[in-house]
This record gives structure tokens, sequence and C-alpha cells, in this order.
């Protein structure tokens, strides 16, 4: 028994096992090797009775160990529960308290197994955070046992639970009427209940759901059923149900075959193949297939594994194919059968869950990974927002911390994908953080949009390389960078007229006129300044491709929209260049009378006043501007563009 804890980040998941338990884990999982998994989540609080439930489930199935056990009734009789019985509830929330000294864990996995099947259930604490931790914990799971106080009924939070539950496309949804015991075991509550949930439940869309009366305390309906208490109800017990559901990977197996390309392995030129792990369908040698992307076809050869060739594989087995034809197929490619492969395309719709401190800013490039597949992605500003509790839809401009919105995705190339609903593996992505490398959020793809499908690259006859060839000269972007006031344009001039000097083809892309002509629909607000510097990253970037040095004076003061268009260049073509400027000798300069103004407050969103200015880390260049007059500036600048390295100044 390990608990897998994940991170603040929600990104990979750390591992931690409880010293308690670490020597049983790998009996344990032997010993259960060969039974099929279920993975679920409980959803509700403390008080409706979910670390009883959880606590029992493990109790009954043997998986608490001696000690454990003695620690809890020791601790029961302390704390004096009814009748001396065992309170489930301290064993769970014993295990937690434990945990949370160490780092703060969002979801807790806790195993158990039966004569049929093992189990993992993911416990997601109910706090603030619910959204983001019955995401990360719902992701994987197969069922999710909604509790609900049969004294209580259904409530805000259990509207919330399933409509996030099926959000994630969790299939099957097992309604928990928990503690009967306290309502009499009458048949009415139970049945007002079910029909209540039921008018919801058909509200969002989920079709089925199976309702359960328990009491996780007495144990009614828990492992066998019916209970005597309950002569009334004639359907299973939760494990008999938890035991007899249809499991995700049975079902990825009827689905056309897939497989989300890994790494290309290849230990000497007799042999290539591709590794992964098939995420729906089954394959056999002969089998025809299409990699999604280019569209290529072949045929399976082998298909080998550590334990050597096999006749046929199916969705949820790692392994390694070889194909009759050398095509072209690389990390993050889908191997698909060929009569039916998923689609590719560069802008959908998409539901996202965000789950990062810091709101989404529209615009902005974010890491992309779908699968084994990651590129760089822009989030339009939402269509609207979905108020959990109400299933309002609100509008909004960006999402913040555990929202939940629906918006157009635009990815800087095509990726192969299929609907969320008929794929979670081909369906699903995160959003990472490219400067803090921090999972932000989470996708579900609705449909690609048409639009980008019936625009494609004209093929240009005359290449990059022939327009720099012309001029004689190596492109490249001279990024300058720092807060208004600091001289970036003055130095930016100087080089330009020493490059000009020199026979070099160059264009200075200016702030202030650029936000003159092309840029004079933008202001200053975050999402405005995003946009002023991808435009401009365009136009320096199709400069460059013109065979131009471009010099660009920008505040430009997000790291991440620099990497963005660092990104977009060729390797070596992009120099950024910091003119670095502390805020007081800027604001003392004051050319234009701008800080005087940001400082009385009649200029809003004033860079180094009332908006952000991120210096660069490591730029290719840095000017301290107290220590070095422009004329040395420029001259260290085109020094460096030119090959030849100056002096340290
Ligand atoms: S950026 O942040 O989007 O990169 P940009 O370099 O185009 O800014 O424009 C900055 C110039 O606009 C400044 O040098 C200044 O002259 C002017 N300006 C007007 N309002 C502001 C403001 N709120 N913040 C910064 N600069 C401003």
């Amino acid at each position: 028994m390990a608990d897998h804890a994940v991170n603040d980040a929600g990104a990979e998941p750390v591992y931690k096992t409880d010293a308690l338990i670490a020597e049983d884990i790998n009996a344990y999982l032997e010993m259960h090797q060969n039974k099929e998994l279920l993975r679920f989540i409980t959803c509700g609080s403390v008080d409706d009775g979910k670390s009883t439930l959880i606590g029992r489930l493990l109790y009954d199935s043997k998986m608490i160990f001696e000690d454990q056990l003695a620690a809890l009734e020791a601790d029961s009789k302390r704390v004096g529960t009814q009748g001396g019985e065992i309170d489930f509830a301290l064993l769970v929330d014993g295990l937690a308290a434990e945990r949370e000294q160490g780092i703060t864990i969002d979801v807790a996995y806790r195993f158990f197994a039966t004569e049929k099947r093992k189990f993992i259930v993911a416990d997601t604490p109910g706090h603030e955070q619910y959204t983001r931790n019955m995401v990360t914990g719902a992701s994987t799971a197969d069922l999710a046992v909604i509790l609900i106080d049969a004294r209580k009924g259904v409530l805000t939070q259990t509207r919330r639970h399933s409509f996030l539950a099926h959000l994630i496309g969790i299939r099957h949804i097992v309604l928990a009427v928990n503690k009967m015991d306290l309502v009499g075991y009458d048949q009415a509550v139970f049945d007002r209940i079910v029909a209540d949930y039921s008018t919801f439940a058909t509200s969002i869309g989920i079709t089925a759901f199976t309702a359960i009366p328990i009491s996780g305390f007495k144990g009614d309906n828990i492992t066998l059923a019916p209970s005597a208490s309950t002569p009334w109800y004639s359907g299973p017990s939760l494990i008999e149900h938890l035991e007899a559901v249809q499991i995700e990977s049975a079902a990825a197996q009827e689905r056309p075959f897939r497989m989300p390309v890994q790494w290309v392995n290849r230990p000497n030129l007799d042999f290539r193949g591709f590794a992964g792990l098939i995420s729906a369908g089954s394959v056999k040698p002969g089998d025809a297939i299409r990699v999604a992307s280019s569209g290529r076809t072949s045929t399976i050869r082998s298909i080998v594994t550590m334990d050597g060739q096999l006749d046929e594989a199916v969705a949820g087995q790692s392994v390694t194919l070889t194909l009759d034809d050398e095509i072209d197929c690389s990390r993050g490619d889908v191997i698909a059968i060929a009569d039916a492969p998923p689609e590719s395309a560069d802008q959908f719709e998409a539901t996202i869950v965000w789950m990062s401190d810091e709101a989404l800013t529209p615009g902005r490039g974010y890491w992309l990974k779908l699968a084994t597949q990651t590129v760089t992605a822009t989030v339009a500003a939402p269509k609207y927002e979905i108020d959990v509790n109400t299933m309002e839809h609100l509008a909004t401009k960006c999402l913040s911390l555990n929202a939940i919105g629906v918006a157009e995705v635009t990815t800087d190339r095509a990726i192969t994908f299929e609907p969320y609903a008929d794929s979670r593996e081909l369906g699903g992505f995160i959003l990472i953080d490219k400067i803090t490398n921090a999972t932000v959020a989470a996708g579900m793809i609705h449909f690609s949009l048409r639009r980008a499908q019936n625009i494609h690259w004209q093929a240009l006859e005359i290449s990059r390389a022939q327009h720099a060839a012309m001029k004689g000269q190596q492109p490249a972007v001279l990024w300058f960078t720092g807060l208004s006031g600091s001289g970036k344009s003055t130095i930016a001039n100087m080089v330009e007229k020493k490059l000009h000097a020199n026979g070099r083809h160059t264009f200075l892309l200016d702030g202030d006129n650029i936000r003159h002509a092309l840029n004079k629909d933008l202001g200053f607000t975050d999402a405005d300044r995003i946009e002023n510097i991808r435009r401009v990253g365009e136009v320096a970037k199709l400069m460059t491709d013109a065979g131009l040095i471009v010099l660009t004076a920008f505040i430009s003061p997000f790291r991440a929209e620099r990497e963005l268009v660092r990104s977009m260049m060729p390797e070596g073509e992009f120099l950024e260049i910091h003119i670095d400027t502390p805020l007081s000798v800027a604001e003392e300069r004051d050319v234009k009378g701008l800080y005087k103004k940001a400082r009385s407050g009649e200029l809003k969103n004033f860079t180094g006043i009332d908006s952000p200015y991120e210096a660069p880390d490591a730029p290719e260049i840095r000017i301290d501007t107290t220590q070095t007059t422009p004329e040395e500036a420029a001259e260290l600048i085109v020094n460096r563009l030119l090959g030849a390295w100056a002096p340290d100044l």
C-alpha cells in the first residue's frame, strides 16, 4: 500500500511510501498481480461519512495491518465511540494528518483488494481546492462514489461533485446514500433522495447511476447484500457493484487501435521499433496502420516486448511495434488503425479547468501536453465560465483558480487528438507554464475548428536562406527589453546606425512608433501588452525571413512573451538585450514625464509602478546603463553581433 501524492502543481506524481507499510507493498502487488484493477474516487466531506466508508472498505478487505488496527482500537476507545465500535474515520483521518506534516498532498490514494478485483481509491479532500483535487484524482477513475447523508439529501456539493465527475468522463456513478441507520432505514427517505438526484443527473447529461442505501458506520450493504435492515433493497452491495462494473481499459479495447509513440527504439541499423502504451483497441502483426499526423501507411511486422514477441497486444499494454516500411514516425506521433485514424488539427474548442493561483492569460503561450505530444498553445478569452454549483454559464474574460470554462485553443502545429468523450488519452491535455514549469490547467477537447483546417501553408519559391544570401548576411533579431526610459530606443538607434554604416540591411521596430500604427488598438493591460509583443514578434519573424537584421525596442515586460518570440526564431538568431536601468534612475530621468503622471495616479498600469517588469534571467547581453554609456553599449552589441567579442564593459 503506497500513497501517491500529487505535488502542488498537479504535475508528475511524487511517490511517497508510508514507512509503516513500505515492506508490504511488493508482496501485496505481487499477490494481486493478475487481478483487474478498478480505480474510483469518493466524493463527499467527512460529514457525509466518507472517511468512515473508506476505513470500512479497507477494514473489510483486510487491508489494515495489525499494528494500525491495534492503534485504531485504542484511539476509538480513547475518543469513546458509541458502543465501543471501531471508528473507521480515525484510520483515514489519522493517516492523512500524518502525511500532511511532510508535504502537501492534494489527493491520497489507497489500495485494497477482494477475491475478484483490486482497487485504488482516490480520496479527494473536500476543502476549498475541491476542483483541482477532484480533477487530479478523477482523471483516471473508472467510477465515482457520490456520498450523500440520508438526513440531508442532495446538496450543492452533491451537484458539484457529480458535475465534475461527469465532466471528467467518469462513466459509472454510484449514489451512496449513507447513514441510513440514522433515518431508521426508511425506504421513503431513500426513494425521495434517488428521485431528486435523478432529476438533477438527467439535467447535466448523466444517463445512468446506481443508488445504494448504506451505512458506513454499521456496515450495511457495503460488503454483503442485502442488509437485514433494508429488506426493501434488492440491488448489489457497494463491493459487489465495484466488482462488477466494466473497467475503462476493458472498454478501451473495443475501440479502434491507437498507440501514441513514446520513443523510437533504434539500437542498431537493423532494428527500428516504436515504443508506447496502447491507449485503445488491439493490434496484430499484418494489421494495416497509419501514422495519424502524416497519413503515411504501413503494416505491422512484429510486436516486441520484454518477454518476447506477441501475436496480439491490447489497450493497456506497453509494446514496441516494428513496421514493414521505413516511414517517418517519431515521439508524439500516434500509430492508428489505417482505416479509422484520429484527426489532426491546430485549433479546437475545449473545456478548461484552471488549477493555478495565477489566472489564465488569454493569448499567452503555454506548453500543451497531450498523450506524448508537447506543443506551444494559446487559449483565447473564454466563451463562458461554468458555475460548478448552479451549472450556469457566466460571462468572463479569464479563468482563475478552480474555474471551469470553455475556450478555443490554438497550437503552433497540428496535434493528433480525439474528442475527450471518445478518448481520455487522446482528448485530455494539460497546460504547463513555460517559466515555472507548473501545471496550470487540465483540458478536455470537444471538437476541432474547421477554420484552421481550410487554411494551408503556401509553399514559397524563394527561401529564407536565399533572401539572406542576396543580402550577404545572417538574419537576426536584436530584442531590446527594459523599463520605460531605460534607454532602449537610444541604444537601438545607435546600433542600427553602426550596422547600416557597416553595409548591413536592418530595420528598427520601436514601441512608440508601432503603437501609433499597427498596434494602435492596444493599450497597457497585461493582455494588450501580450498581444503587442506577439504581433511584434510575428513582424520581426517575417522581416528575418526577408533576410533583415531586426532591432526591436519594447518594454516587453513579461518573460513568457519574450520566450515565445525566442521560440519562433531559429536557434541563435534571437539576441535578448536587457537595457538594465534601475527604476529609481529611469524615474529620475523621466524623459517623457510619464513616471510623474504614474506616481500621481494620472496614468494607470505603468511599468515599474503598478504593472510588473520581469527582468530576463539570462539575456544574451546585459547593459548596465549606470556603468556604460549608450555609445559604449552600442559598440559592444555590434561587436557581439558581428562576432568579435568586446572586452567586458
Ligand atoms: S509594452 O509593455 O507593450 O512592451 P511598449 O514598449 O510597446 O510597451 O510601449 C511603452 C511606451 O509606451 C513607453 O515607453 C511609454 O512611452 C508609453 N506608455 C504609455 N503608457 C504606458 C504605461 N502604462 N506603461 C508603460 N509605458 C507606457
